[in-house]
């Protein structure tokens, strides 16, 4: 019988080498290094050149990942790309992507669920997978949040950052297996982080651009409560439908948006802060990349190890939440 179970069998990622830390943010709004510190846990994001966009991130992430799974780009039949800082308003973000690497085969398309965009991707593919439709499927977290971040408002802009992860999704093959996922939304607090202007709503105007609309808007505290809240709930809803409890979990990699949302996170799941992996003091959040840029990077450092559970966690704008069971 064929194996049709997802694997993860490859992951890269890519940021721009250009690197803000606190200071460059102190020059530019009210705030200090010390209050971004101990408030979110950042001490440096890197930020996009002109040239880089999100498309050209998340193609060299697709590349990095193509490697590591020993793939060629004609072996992929699908991209997806979360994101909500798409290169343009259509086509999709993924098509521009395809056209990079030259995956002739592939169908490409974006999806929009904000910083669980890449739960949400790794969740489609998945299915596509199991369904026997696809054989090898790109899932990319993009942002280039820097060019939507509004860098005279010290509440959001000192939390944000640029990057790329990919992952791919394989059927059968050496890597993490994707056991189940859990994907939510709730539509009631959309206004806790959105961006108004360029929709139908509030189509591109000049009275659009004059009231700052084409900005990201956030009401962090609202976010900070709703986050721990729906992070948990959305790793104990994977682990009880697969029979499992919070002590086996051997790696937890959560949605990078602030140090002490995922050591509340740790804490309420009774998990020692180490099994939950950090890395925002260099990258900020990198919305939709934060996770696949953690998966890779702790890859590199061997803690996808033989024989464990990892999961995956996210929340973010719509709001939207999930998890991913993955088993090594
Ligand atoms: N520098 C200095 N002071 C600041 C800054 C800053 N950058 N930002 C806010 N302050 C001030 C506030 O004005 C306030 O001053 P006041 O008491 O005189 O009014 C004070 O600091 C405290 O502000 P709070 O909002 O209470 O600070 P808090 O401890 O809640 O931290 C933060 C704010 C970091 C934004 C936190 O609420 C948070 O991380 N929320 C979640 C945000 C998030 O995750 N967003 C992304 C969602 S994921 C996605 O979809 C992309």
């Amino acid at each position: 019988m064929t194996n049709r179970h997802p694997v993860i069998t490859g992951l890269g990622f890519s940021v721009p080498s250009q690197v803000w830390d606190n200071s460059r943010i102190e020059r530019m709004v009210d705030t200090s290094d010390e209050w971004i510190r101990t408030r979110t846990g950042i001490i440096a994001r890197h930020i996009a050149e002109t040239h880089e966009t999100t498309a050209t991130l998340a193609s060299s992430a697709a590349c990095a990942a193509l490697k590591n799974a020993r793939l060629r780009p004609e072996d992929i039949d699908v991209i997806i790309v979360a994101t909500m800082t798409p290169e343009m308003g259509f086509p999709a973000t993924a098509c521009f992507v395809q056209e990079s690497i030259g995956a002739k085969r592939a169908a490409a398309f974006d999806i929009s669920a904000a910083c669980t965009g890449f739960v949400y991707g790794l969740a489609i593919a998945s299915s596509m997978v199991s369904s026997g439709l696809s054989s090898h499927i790109l899932v990319i977290g993009a942002e280039t949040l820097s060019r939507i971040i509004d860098w005279t408002d010290r509440n959001s802009c000192v939390l944000f950052g640029d990057g790329a992860g990919a992952a791919v999704v394989s059927r059968g093959g050496k890597g993490g297996r994707i056991v189940d996922s859990v994907i939510r939304s709730d539509g009631s607090n959309a206004d806790l982080l959105y961006m108004p202007g360029g929709g139908s709503r509030y189509p591109a105007n000049e009275e659009t651009v004059r009231n700052r609309m084409h900005y990201l808007k956030m009401t962090g505290k609202g976010l900070y409560k709703e986050a721990t809240t729906s992070m948990v709930d959305a790793v104990i809803a994977v682990l009880e439908r697969n029979g499992l409890g919070v002590g086996d979990i051997d790696l937890l990699i959560p949605h990078q948006a602030n140090l002490r949302i995922i050591r509340s996170t740790a804490k309420k799941l009774d998990i020692a802060p180490e099994k939950a992996y950090v890395n925002i003091d260099r990258y900020g959040n990198t919305s939709a990349a934060t996770i696949p840029i953690a998966m890779a990077e702790a890859q590199a450092e061997g803690r996808l190890r033989k024989d464990s559970n990892v999961v995956l966690v996210a929340f973010g704008s719509g709001m939207t939440w999930g998890s991913t069971l993955l088993r090594y």
